[in-house]
């Protein structure tokens, strides 16, 4: 039971919890306004057993209900990030957040639940999804898994299907980058399509040129560049754009959907634009990273001394964070929905794993942190700027996340029937961000002094108050597995497609001409 020897499993440093918390089931949130992603109204929640049981004014409850009060304040899902990296193995290191220090940090952050990507073991995706299962008994929040995909062949496509149709994962990533690991080839990508089109699964790209970075690294050492400028350098964003642009001939040569993680440049969003124009299904996913960073750190003279280095360091990962002006061209591209949801890529390296690449930036651990930070952020960068509405705010932090994942309404609203997994949002309080107060495991912060408009108050998930005056409640072993089904939204209309393409094929050759 997650009740057992709580004091004990409670992680010293992250929070604390205690019996009354864990029990209080019956919550009434009163009179804040209700957002969802298509409506926003004063209302009140009433939470019974991890789920939303009514939502609508003057809700009237029995005495033993917590009650809050929400006035003035916004009541909204809890944020679902889609990208993420626990206890992932990587570049030599394992990142510095496992499933529980992670979640804790989301969950103080306003996040209630992420997917992470499943690295296969040798290629083998039982191997993998059975390691990522025993990693992730630590959760103290609700999650899911994406699969990586490192290889092809009959065992593989099979697993595939078994991870559809039995583990409840819905979507696979392809890495174009990183030669040597985890980088597949355009055949290797072609027949994964093919499969996930067959399955109903999402496919995700990692979409830079791997090839040509290496490519660019070699340049780079041979020109005596090791520092971490040379990681931005190596891979610019015309490789970016480049492998944008591939992936998505390729979905669009076999009809199938696609999903372009991390867009950090113009070039990427572009490619995006251009096929949601021609009426191609592309998603693209920015990260916090790529909207409220940019490079100038790279270029600064008083970032030469060995100190200050380390912060360069820190803000090394792939693909990389760009120049002043992409971060700006992104958020547009966002408010105009060509960009639908936001990710963190939360794969984070303390400064002892950032310093294996002192003298190389190519064994610098490539990640940044995001998970506590990017509701704050995307709030007040989108929100405050006037951007984003407030409805819009919930679609691109939660609500666009459970429909590709197809897990809505259980998850991304507020209506009766959907988990409990909510925020309560203080629009005219402040955040403020630093490694000594974050709950990240990490002695660093890549958003470091950065402070601004808007705090998450509580977070409540699955229906228990996990995060209240700035403390911590978790129980390790309290988060629930989100089995997510196949066949999102993204694939009404693609049988059809398929259908017309075949019957003009097998019409005679001279009197119509098959489209691809
Ligand atoms: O630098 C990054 N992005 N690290 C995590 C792995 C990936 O490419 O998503
Ligand atoms: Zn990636
Ligand atoms: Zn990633």
């Amino acid at each position: 039971s997650p009740l057992f020897g709580l004091s004990q499993i409670c992680e010293s440093g992250i929070g604390y919890c205690d019996s009354e918390s864990v029990l209080s089931s019956k919550v009434l949130i009163a009179g804040g306004t209700v957002v969802n992603a298509d409506h926003q109204e004063v209302a009140d929640v009433y939470v019974e057993d991890g789920v939303i049981v009514d939502v609508r004014p003057n809700i009237k409850v029995s005495d033993g209900v917590r009650i809050i009060d929400a006035t003035g304040k916004f009541v909204m899902p809890g944020g679902i990030d889609p990208h993420t990296h626990l206890a992932m193995e990587f570049m030599g290191t394992e990142t510095i957040d496992n499933f529980f220090s992670g979640q804790a940090a989301a969950l103080a952050g306003g996040t209630t639940m992420h997917i992470d990507f499943v690295i296969p073991v040798h290629g083998s995706l039982s191997k993998g999804y059975e390691a990522y299962v025993e990693k992730a008994k630590l959760s103290c929040m609700d999650y899911g898994f994406h699969m990586a995909i490192t290889k092809w062949d009959d065992t593989v496509s099979k697993e595939m299907e078994i991870m559809v149709k039995e583990n409840g994962i819905n979507s696979f990533k392809f890495f174009m980058a990183y030669k040597g690991s985890l980088m597949i080839s355009d055949e290797l990508l072609l027949e994964g399509l093919k499969q996930c089109k067959s399955l109903g699964a999402l496919a995700m790209v990692h979409a830079e040129n791997g090839d040509a970075v290496f490519e660019g690294q070699k340049r780079m050492i041979e020109l005596g560049i090791t520092g971490p400028e040379g990681h931005a350098l190596s891979r610019p964003p015309v490789l970016e754009g480049e492998a944008t642009a591939r992936a998505i001939r390729l979905a669009a040569f076999v009809n199938a959907p696609l999903y372009v993680v991390h867009v950090m440049s113009i070039d990427a969003m572009e490619e995006i634009a251009r096929a949601q124009k021609s009426g191609q299904k592309v998603i693209g996913e920015p990260v916090v990273s790529g909207l409220v960073l940019d490079d100038s750190v790279l270029w600064d003279p008083d970032f030469i001394t060995a100190a200050k280095q380390v912060t360069i360091f820190l803000f090394v990962m792939s693909p990389p964070i760009r120049a002043p002006g992409h971060g700006k061209a992104l958020q547009a591209a966002l408010s105009t929905g060509i960009l639908k949801l936001v990710g963190t890529d939360h794969c984070t390296f303390n400064s002892t794993q950032k310093s294996f690449g002192i003298d190389d930036f190519r064994k610098i651990p490539n990640g940044v942190n995001g998970l506590e930070e990017r509701m704050h952020l995307v709030w007040d960068t989108m929100v405050e700027s006037g951007q984003l509405s407030v409805t819009d705010f919930v679609r691109v932090t939660s609500t666009e996340c459970a429909k590709l994942f197809n897990i809505y309404p259980r998850k991304g609203a507020i209506r009766a029937g959907s988990d409990a997994d909510i925020i309560i949002f203080n629009p005219n309080s402040t955040f403020h961000i630093s490694a000594s107060s974050h709950h990240s495991r990490s002695d660093t912060n890549v958003y470091e002094g950065r402070h601004g408009k808007g705090k998450v108050e509580v977070t409540i998930a699955g229906g228990k108050i996990v995060w209240e005056n700035d403390e911590l409640k978790v129980v390790p072993g309290s988060g629930k597995y989100v089995s997510m089904p196949p066949f999102n939204y993204l694939y009404n209309g693609i049988d059809k497609a398929d259908e017309n393409y075949l019957t003009s094929l097998k019409a005679p050759v001279n009197r119509i001409k098959p489209s691809l």
